[in-house]
C-alpha cells in the first residue's frame, strides 16, 4: 500500500521538548492510551510541578494505567490508580508485570460516589483525559478536592475543541464531528457537542474559589500530537475507522475552527 498523501506531511513531537520521555519510543507514549496525546499530555501535564519522591498522588480515570507507571517510575511517586471502566484485577496484574506492585494501588470505583480516602490524603491529584466523564462543575471538585492537602497539586489534562462551535455549526454539524460509530453510537451528541473549550475549565476552577490556577495553556505542539498519533496508528495498524476520522479532522481544523486541541493545568489548593 503506497503513502497516503493527506499524511504525508504529518510531523512527530521534537524528542529534545519532551526530556520526561527520554528513553520512551513513540509506541511506549501511546501504549494503551485511552485518549489524545498520549504519556506527551502526562509529561507537560507534570512539567514544573513539584512532585517528590515518596508522595502519595491520585491517578483519577487512570485508564489502563500508563500514568501511572509513568508517574510512579519518572517520580517515585506512590500512586493510586482509579477507574471506573477498567478492572482493578487488569491494573495489578499489568502492575505486577512492569515492576510496579508496591507503588502503585489500582482501584475500581466511580469518582461520582463515595472517595474511600481520609481528606487530605493525596499530595496530588493528577486527572489526564478523564475529568469532562464526570468531573465538569464546582460540586464535584469540592467532592474531590477535600481529599487533597492544603497546598496539593491538581494536575488536568485533557483533549478537547479549542472554540465553541458557532450557532451555524450548531444548526449543521461539520461532518468531521458527526458520524456513527461502528458499535452504534452519534459522537455529535455523545463525544464533540459535549466538550468544553480550554478556557472553560480553567474559568471552573478559578471561579470555583478552591484552587489557584498557577500554570494553564494549550500545549502549542497539539496538532503534532494528533499527527503522530495518526502516524503510530497508521505504522501499527491500530483503529483503522477512528484513524480516517482523526485524519480528516486534522485537515479540517487547519483550515477551520473548532479544532482538536490539548491543554495542560495545574492548580494549587488553597488553604
Ligand atoms: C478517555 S479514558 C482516559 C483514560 C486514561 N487517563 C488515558 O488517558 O488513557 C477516560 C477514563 O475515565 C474513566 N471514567 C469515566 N467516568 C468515571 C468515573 N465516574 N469514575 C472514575 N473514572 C471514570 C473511564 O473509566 C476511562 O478509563
Amino acid at each position: 500500500m503506497g503513502i497516503d498523501p493527506r499524511t504525508a506531511g504529518f510531523r512527530s513531537p521534537r524528542a529534545e521538548d519532551y526530556p520526561e520521555l527520554a528513553g520512551y519510543s513513540r509506541a511506549d507514549a501511546y501504549r494503551d492510551a485511552m485518549g489524545g496525546g498520549g504519556l506527551y499530555l502526562a509529561a507537560r501535564m507534570t512539567r514544573s510541578m513539584d512532585l517528590h519522591p515518596g508522595d502519595v498522588v491520585l491517578d483519577l480515570g487512570c485508564g489502563k494505567g500508563e500514568s501511572s507507571i509513568f508517574l510512579a517510575s519518572r517520580f517515585g511517586v506512590k500512586v493510586v490508580a482509579v477507574d471506573l471502566w477498567t478492572e482493578a484485577a487488569y491494573l495489578a496484574s499489568k502492575m505486577a508485570a512492569r515492576g510496579h506492585r508496591l507503588d502503585v494501588v489500582p482501584l475500581n470505583l466511580d469518582a461520582t460516589g463515595r472517595l474511600p480516602f481520609a481528606d487530605g490524603y493525596f499530595d496530588s491529584v493528577f486527572c489526564m483525559n478523564s475529568l469532562s466523564f464526570y468531573g465538569g462543575s464546582t460540586d464535584f471538585l469540592g467532592h474531590l478536592l477535600r481529599h487533597l492537602k492544603p497546598d496539593g497539586v491538581f494536575l488536568v489534562g485533557m483533549e478537547t475543541l479549542n472554540a465553541d462551535f458557532t450557532p451555524e455549526q450548531l444548526a449543521h454539524p461539520p461532518a468531521v464531528y458527526s458520524y456513527q460509530l461502528p458499535g452504534g453510537g452519534d459522537v455529535w451528541e455523545g463525544d464533540f457537542l459535549r466538550m468544553e473549550t480550554p478556557n472553560w475549565w480553567e474559568r471552573l476552577f478559578r471561579e470555583s474559589g478552591l484552587l489557584d490556577v498557577v500554570r494553564f495553556g494549550e500545549l502549542e505542539d497539539a496538532a503534532v500530537l494528533y499527527e503522530d498519533l495518526v502516524l503510530h496508528n497508521l505504522e501499527h495498524g491500530l483503529e483503522p475507522e477512528d484513524t480516517e476520522h482523526c485524519i480528516e479532522q486534522i485537515l479540517w481544523g487547519r483550515r477551520n475552527r473548532p479544532a482538536k486541541t490539548l491543554f495542560a493545568l495545574a492548580a494549587r489548593k488553597k488553604e
